[in-house]
């Protein structure tokens, strides 16, 4: 039994900043930081830190110098590399992140390797003996799609976070999921609506629902998060009070916490309750991999509330 990582790996280049830049703005910087990330990397380490089982990571980097860092950088976290590969000719992912004062960002990704895999994505296997699989959007969606197949054949619950949007693409992806977990800004790219309240997300995680999925998990970032689901009811989790500083890959931290609390056959409240804590507990941190909290740091702030 194991979880399945497929997805992105990027050198994040972070740029701590008294607010977001506006258009034609240059301004200073207080601070600057290289980590690891990309989506499916920091849900990776997520995993890997948090579940009791194996965990493979499926991704690409380029062949450039970035690669040999990001390769060493993951196997410091403990990410099992075996599933690495390296497109020739192409160049490892990027992202440049900014972080404001009051810990919210933004991200621009240069998808490079990560965009370099065949409509075929990877090879089957890799998903055999597999319980939970991850998928994000920052790999091709023909590839994407491919793999949530084959994880979806081979018997596993398919998560799939919808991140970055892929226009003209959602419908199919979220059909091709058991779990999907947007937050508000792609829930109202897929819905049309932006959650305003708890009860308006439980209606959009209703719809979602109805896209195909089983479950539909509305991340609220810091007000919590709205469910619905076909076999477990629907409800609201609400949020653990932390002192946030830099909210990149809470995202990735809630999301590798569910499949570790899915993988042990946790019911869906306590699997929500046990991955909002992990999401929590990323934003209390700075930088995107290295943020990613303990399974004893999770177990004790869920035990504290
Ligand atoms: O979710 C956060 C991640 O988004 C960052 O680590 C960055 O690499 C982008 O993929």
């Amino acid at each position: 039994m194991s979880i399945t990582v497929f997805g992105s790996v990027n050198l994040d280049l972070t740029v701590s900043v008294h607010h977001l830049p506006i258009a034609g703005e240059t301004s200073h910087a207080a601070g600057f930081q290289t980590g690891l990330g990309g989506k499916g990397a920091n849900q990776a380490v997520a995993a890997t830190r948090l579940a009791k089982c194996p965990v493979k990571f499926v991704a690409a980097v380029g062949e450039d110098s970035f690669a040999d860092k990001l390769r060493a950088d993951l196997q410091k976290m403990t990410v099992d590399t075996a599933n690495l590969v390296t497109m020739k000719g192409a160049e490892s992912g990027i992202a440049l992140i900014h972080v404001d004062q009051s810990s919210q960002n933004s991200i621009t990704v240069v998808g490079g390797a990560n965009m370099a895999w065949p409509d075929a994505g990877p090879c089957a296997d890799v998903f055999k003996g597999c319980k939970v699989a991850l998928f994000q959007l920052e790999t091709p969606i023909p590839a994407t799609l491919a793999a949530m197949r084959a994880a979806r054949a081979a018997g596993a619950v398919v998560i799939l976070d919808p991140a970055p949007i892929a226009e003209g693409h959602m419908e199919a992806l979220i059909a091709e999921a058991d779990i999907v977990t947007p937050n508000e800004t792609e829930t109202a790219a897929i819905t049309g609506t932006m959650p305003g309240n708890f009860l308006e997300a439980q209606t959009l995680a209703k719809s979602l629902v109805a896209m195909g999925p089983k479950v539909a998990i509305v991340k609220l970032g810091a007000k919590g998060l709205a469910y619905a689901s076909r076999h477990d009811g629907e409800g609201v989790i609400k949020p653990y009070f932390v002192k946030a500083i830099d909210t990149v890959a809470a995202g990735d931290s809630f999301n590798g916490g569910l499949a570790a609390a899915l993988a042990e056959g946790w019911s869906l409240q306590d699997a929500l309750k046990f991955a909002a804590a992990a999401g929590a507990l990323a934003t209390t941190r700075r930088g995107a991999g290295e943020a990613v909290p303990s399974r004893q740091e999770v177990d004790d702030l869920v035990a504290a509330n």
